[in-house]
């Protein structure tokens, strides 16, 4: 079983890092695979809207995203980790997570998802709200913890030092491994992922 945690901060081995990996520490006491992807700090564009993934089956535009969506193909669950700006979750992240959520939906469907957030004061409980919103449309279980999903710190040491916000972190990797263990043993005993209906209406029809 693997789990997949991206870092969508601009810092590589910034707070956001530290909160990732704290996640990652408890799944691999759990036995559970992991990669951290940093997405990088290069512009990134956001989507085009030009539905070309529709045809293509990957998004037009060949970067990080794709790179991401062929990792989530084989993944078992996310955690999404970015720093709060603005009382938001960085640009980056939102515009991996539509271009990826868009151009891939199908290989999220069903495996379970975590968002961490880093802030040096406020705006994190906003930020995890926009986060989950993207699971919660996509068939995916929600891991939770055991207080709010984040951490407080302006430099990694900070964070270090948020003892509570760590234990929030390290509890959501047990929830996520626990939750991982279930759906294979259910998978395993012949209980199938459910078939969702799809029916897309709006205001004029
Ligand atoms: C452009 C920008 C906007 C920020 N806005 C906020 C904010 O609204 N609230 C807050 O608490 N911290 C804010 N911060 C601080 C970061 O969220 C905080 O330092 C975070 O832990 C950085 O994580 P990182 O080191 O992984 O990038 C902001 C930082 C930047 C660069």
């Amino acid at each position: 079983m693997k789990v997949i945690l991206v870092n969508g901060s601009s810092r590589k081995n910034g707070c956001t890092s530290v909160a990732l990996h704290e996640v990652e520490r408890a799944l691999h006491e759990e036995g559970i695979d992991t990669e951290t992807m940093f997405i990088g700090n290069a512009p990134m564009s956001d989507c085009l809207a030009c539905r070309k993934c529709r045809e293509l089956g990957r998004c037009v535009l060949d970067d990080a995203v794709n790179e991401f969506v062929e990792k989530a193909k084989t993944a078992d669950g996310f955690v999404f980790g970015s720093p709060v700006y603005y009382a938001h979750p960085s640009a980056r992240i939102l515009t991996l997570l539509d271009r990826a959520f868009y151009s891939g939906g199908q290989y999220f469907a069903f495996k379970p998802a975590a968002a961490v957030l880093s802030a040096r004061r406020a705006g994190t409980t906003a930020s995890f709200d926009v986060l989950n919103k993207y699971f919660t449309i996509c068939s995916m279980p929600v891991v939770s913890s055991t207080y709010w999903n984040h951490v407080y710190g302006a430099q990694p040491e900070e964070v270090a030092e948020d003892k509570e916000g760590l234990m929030t972190m390290y509890n959501i990797g047990k929830n996520m491994a626990w939750l991982l263990k279930c759906i294979a043993l259910g998978r395993e005993n012949g209980v199938p992922v459910p078939h969702n209906e799809k029916v897309l209406t709006n205001f004029t029809r």
